[in-house]
């Protein structure tokens, strides 16, 4: 009989440590492709999910380790903070906490992603339905340069946030948070929606639009907590402020290079981006119509002055009238989607399109087959498929698929 090791210790030798909380099938799936696929100084500088490497500390261990989360969220509910002081390695980390954007990626596991579909450093990386910029956030990391393209203004707001805050002058960053109730009443008067944009300094306006950004959020909390925005602010602000300044001292301690992001307001289906120009994509469309993002951002995007309706209608999921009809229509997108992704990136290159079905919504369907079936007539040959349970209990989805591509055009 076999002696008793875990599962842990016989995919990896004893100098290879992962990060604490690595246990899923599909972390250790991808650890163990980073293991075979990166050599030890990359697993240093690039890998998601090792701690150390024959006793050397890596680069995400330690950046997570030195942003001291603990110290973010010191003012708030011993529940949110026990959350992201767990989530510390996978979801907590740089500026992913800047906005609860619903449905967002794992952060971590984007990572591990670009390590799979082998994105190196100056290279360019593609999400065309960016969401609250996950990809673009993660790509800098590596020092990858990113593009990411959303219809919804306010997705563009939060992209430019978070990939902005990557690297920025921390000083400036001292002297506004000064002012922080000084400019909570120009926000709070809507002074500073995106048209008077033109009436700023540029460079100032990066710094602005972190704390709209913030008051949109505690706008938000106020109206599902039913409290006051003037008392939610500050607490907001706080850990805006917390999360960017100590990214920002990490990122100096490490030597971090940031690569760049181009955040662009646009529609998937007809992308603004040359044939051939970018080296992988990594993305995940609507889930049928799981969700309205639109609905689910309304206050944000009247307060920023944006028309509702008009947003919706090249919105993937939302449109037509009945399951059969929208789900033949949100088909039709998803082709179109897949047919600009393999446009514009480049031969033998990787697409990754991440996926899970609500089948209770969509009766029975899932989405899955489908979208392996229209890859397949765009040229995309499915090279892997792994399988991300999704936890919680009031969600009705149970798991995603992440879909690894290989672009095979002529
Ligand atoms: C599942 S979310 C992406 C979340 C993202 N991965 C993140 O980490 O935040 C899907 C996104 O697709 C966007 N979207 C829907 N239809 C689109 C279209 N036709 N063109 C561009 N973006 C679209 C929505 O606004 C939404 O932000």
């Amino acid at each position: 009989m076999n002696d008793f090791i875990s599962i842990k210790q016989r995919l990896f030798p004893n100098n290879y440590e992962l990060i604490d909380g690595t246990n899923e099938v599909f972390e250790l799936n991808i650890a163990l492709w980073e293991f075979e696929n990166l050599s030890e100084l990359e697993l240093i500088k690039r890998s998601g999910f090792f701690k150390q490497i024959n006793g050397i500390d890596t680069a995400h261990y330690r950046l997570c380790n030195l942003q001291r989360i603990d110290e973010i969220y010191k003012n708030s509910t011993f529940r949110t903070r026990l959350f992201f002081t767990n989530g510390k390695y996978s979801t907590g980390y740089a500026t992913h906490n800047l906005f609860p954007y619903r449905g967002k990626f794992h952060p971590q596991m984007i990572k591990g992603l670009l390590n799979i579909i082998d994105i190196k450093e100056n290279e360019i990386v593609l999400d065309p339905m960016a969401g609250s910029g996950t990809l673009m956030v993660e790509a800098n990391l590596l020092n990858i340069n990113a593009i990411g393209v959303d219809l919804s203004p306010f997705c563009q707001l939060m992209s430019r946030v978070k990939t902005h805050s990557l690297s920025i002058n921390i000083n400036r960053l001292d002297n506004l948070y000064k002012k922080q109730f000084e400019i909570f009443n120009i926000l709070n008067q809507k002074k500073i929606p995106h048209n008077y944009l033109n009436e700023i300094n540029i460079e100032d306006y990066i710094y602005y639009e972190i704390f709209l950004l913030a008051y949109l959020d505690a706008m938000g909390f106020a109206r599902r907590s039913k409290k006051n925005i003037d008392n939610l602010y500050p607490i907001v602000i706080e850990r805006y402020y917390r999360t960017i300044r100590n990214f920002n001292l990490a990122r100096n301690d490490l030597e971090l290079n940031i690569g760049t992001s181009k955040v662009l307001l646009g529609n998937a289906l007809n992308l603004d981006i040359p044939d051939n120009s970018v080296d992988g994509v990594i993305t995940s469309p609507p889930y049928s119509f799981a969700i309205d993002y639109i609905d689910n951002d309304q206050p944000q995007l009247e307060y920023l002055n944006y028309d509702i309706s008009s947003l919706k209608i090249d919105m993937i999921g939302l449109r037509g009238k009945g399951i059969n009809e929208k789900l033949k229509l949100y088909f039709n997108d998803v082709q179109e989607s897949i047919k600009e992704m393999a446009r514009v990136t480049k031969k033998d290159r990787r697409i990754v399109i991440i996926i899970g079905s609500n089948t209770i919504q969509t009766r029975g369907v899932e989405l899955q087959p489908e979208i392996i079936r229209i890859a397949k007539i765009e040229n995309l040959t499915l090279e892997m498929e792994i399988k991300k349970p999704i936890k919680g209990l009031r969600s009705s989805m149970k798991e995603e698929s992440i879909l690894i591509f290989k672009n095979n055009k002529e």
